[in-house]
């Protein structure tokens, strides 16, 4: 795979608000927004907001004062919220769901490690999540995103129109075998996962993500009109009608292209920030690289409609 380098079609560039100041992460995505506190917004300056994850795929605000209720009607303006997959709420916060590795835990495998989009094994996968941080590793523990968008335009015009003919098959079967094999049972979201391997046949609530869904692999966003390919490396599995060895070299070339070096941003984190992307246009993966450090983020995720 040739590894391509920001060239004229890249465009990251930060747009002129009223409201807020974008200021892009790197040459392919992602932006810090400033100037505001997201628990304190107008509709005006939501307006740009949105259009600001829109445009950067990937979007964080520092310093953010953001209880579990501020983070929950915050991400109530994107939409209602979405079936989480794997994780449970917290008390009094059904919708607030709570990543916390502590100190002296390690696993083979953590809550979002591996490049994915969230939960496209589902009929109608999250559009949007949100995650704010309030106890972080001094180092590691960074989250990366990759522009799936970008990914697609930086296609030829034969390979975008043959991938445009294609369905890809979503399914959690990937993550429920690693987990079954690596990682030890507990209460936590792959340890509910690995707990499966004991308990003879699979929960009919886990068979079902197995058994995933077929979505279009060039899907168009609902609002902003714009492609993107829908494929990662932890989910996409196959694709319809196309035989495993067909469909296997297609999805590493895929998993490949979408997440080179030059079509990524990476997110260090502090405390008391809120980052947010939209699962409709970029992938991301967590590290599993900070044994020895607390690790308190939680999550908000925005229904989806049946990709398109
Ligand atoms: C996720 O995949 O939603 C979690 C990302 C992270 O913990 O950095």
């Amino acid at each position: 795979m040739s590894i391509i380098h920001p060239t004229g079609k890249f465009d990251n560039g930060a747009k002129e608000y009223r409201h807020i100041e974008a200021v892009p992460l790197a040459a392919a995505m992602g932006a810090e927004i400033r100037g505001v506190q997201a628990a304190a917004i107008d509709d005006a300056t939501f307006a740009e907001i949105e259009d600001a994850l829109f445009r950067h795929k990937m979007i964080y605000f520092r310093d953010q004062e953001m209880t579990h209720g501020d983070q929950e009607v915050f991400s109530r303006r994107f939409g209602p919220f979405a079936e989480d997959a794997y994780t449970k709420g917290i008390e009094g916060h059904v919708n607030v769901q709570p990543l916390i590795k502590e100190a002296d835990v390690t696993s083979a495998m953590v809550f979002g490690s591996g490049w994915h989009t969230d939960s496209p094994f589902l009929a109608q996968p999250p559009a949007i999540s949100l995650l704010y941080g309030v106890d972080v590793p001094p180092y590691g523990g960074d989250t990366q995103w990759a522009n799936s968008a970008l990914a697609y335009r930086m296609l030829s015009d034969k390979m975008q129109a043959i991938l445009e003919t294609l369905n890809v098959h979503m399914s959690m079967k990937n993550v429920l075998a690693t987990a079954q094999q690596s990682v030890a049972p507990d209460d936590s979201p792959i340890g509910r996962i690995a707990a499966t391997r004991d308990a003879g046949p699979l929960p009919e609530e886990i068979a079902k993500k197995v058994r995933g869904n077929y979505h279009p692999l060039v899907r168009t966003h609902p609002k902003s009109r714009e492609k993107a390919l829908y494929c990662d490396k932890t989910y996409a599995v196959g694709f319809e009608g196309m035989y495993d060895d067909e469909a296997r070299p297609l999805l590493q070339f895929l998993g490949d292209h979408i997440t080179q070096p030059a079509f990524t941003c990476r997110l260090r984190w502090k405390p008391k920030t809120l980052a947010l992307w939209d699962n409709r246009l970029c992938v991301h993966q967590a590290f599993n690289d900070y044994d020895g450090f607390r690790r308190e983020l939680y999550r908000t995720t925005i229904a989806g409609e049946t990709p398109g």
